[in-house]
């Protein structure tokens, strides 16, 4: 199957998953918002979830729960990373963002909510035993926290009014924490559900979540709004700090491809079967979206 065939048939079974949690709920606005917050977007995230348990015998269905986890707890991250006291943006994935559609209480809250339902779908017994399940609840903390994603976010908010630009080591810490860290726990999923040897997936997401975020970045300054379905030309605006504002778009770019062939190189342990974790790969820095 080709990688977007591949990456289009992983979404569908995650959105399944996450419909699938939230019909149990009662229809009240917090609710709507979240179903809201899901919907649409690349979903990435969950291909390397699902593709880093195939690359260790284990079948979608054993491990969807996972990559819809990461999904939920990376839309909330988007919720909150829109509001008003952040990015204040107002269109996500081709709409209007969460506070505008209703208000920053219930985009707020819709966020949150969305973080916890994440650590209850990593309960799943579908995922296999407890020490396993236990093992994606610490990772996914650790991803996400103040050693993680909110570090990142916290020193993303922090350099918009600092007095000197950052350096390379500080804007690379920055960006490892807000999207590295998620999506390195993503790919190294399928190993912890296998209770292998997680550390050749860690050096590709390690590579590949860099190169990501300087994608996005480049987007900011390059892409259209049509296309990635968000405002741009809003880092350089806000006095973002990112390896495009530090290297240009140029010094960016091969940046970013030198960072795929280190990802690539990463996954050399696991032969042709890794084939779709390299497509991936170079679906990250040539995206339009
Ligand atoms: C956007 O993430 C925010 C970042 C961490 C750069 P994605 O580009 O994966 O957003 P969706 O999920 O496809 O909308
Ligand atoms: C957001 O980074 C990262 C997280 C939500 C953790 P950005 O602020 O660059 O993401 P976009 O460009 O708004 O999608
Ligand atoms: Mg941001
Ligand atoms: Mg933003
Ligand atoms: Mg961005």
């Amino acid at each position: 199957m080709s990688f977007p065939d591949l990456l289009q048939q992983d979404a569908a079974r995650v959105q399944a998953r996450l419909q699938a949690a939230l019909t149990a709920q009662e229809d009240v606005p917090v609710v709507q918002a979240m179903r809201y917050a899901l919907q649409g977007g690349k979903r990435l995230r969950a291909f390397l979830v699902l593709e880093s348990a195939r690359l260790h015998g284990i079948a979608p269905d054993a491990a969807v729960s996972a990559a819809a986890a990461v999904e939920a707890l990376h839309a909330y991250s988007l919720v909150h990373d829109d509001l008003p006291c952040m990015d204040d943006d107002d269109l996500r994935r081709g709409l209007p963002t969460v506070h505008v559609k209703w208000d920053e209480a219930t985009a707020v809250l819709a966020g949150d909510a969305l973080q916890t339902l994440a650590f209850e779908l990593l309960c799943d017994p579908a995922l296999g035993p407890a020490d396993r399940r236990l093992a994606l609840v610490a990772g996914l903390a650790q991803a996400s926290g103040a050693q993680g994603m909110v570090l990142g976010q916290a020193l993303d908010i922090a350099a918009e009014t600092a007095p000197v630009p950052l350096t390379l080591p500080e804007i690379t810490r920055l960006q490892a924490g807000k999207t590295g860290a998620l999506i390195c726990f993503s790919a190294e999923a399928g190993a912890i559900l296998a209770a292998a040897d997680r550390a050749p997936l860690r050096a590709y997401a390690t590579a590949l979540g860099l190169a990501f975020q300087i994608a996005d970045d480049i987007l900011d300054v390059e892409g259209c709004e049509a296309t990635t379905g968000k405002r741009v030309g809003k880092d350089a605006e806000a006095g973002k700090a990112t390896f495009v504002s530090l290297l240009g778009l140029e010094g960016a770019k091969s940046r970013a491809a030198q960072l795929i062939a280190e990802a690539e190189a990463a996954l050399s342990p696991y032969g042709a079967r890794a084939s779709a974790l390299i497509e991936a790969a170079r679906f990250v820095i040539s995206r339009q979206s």
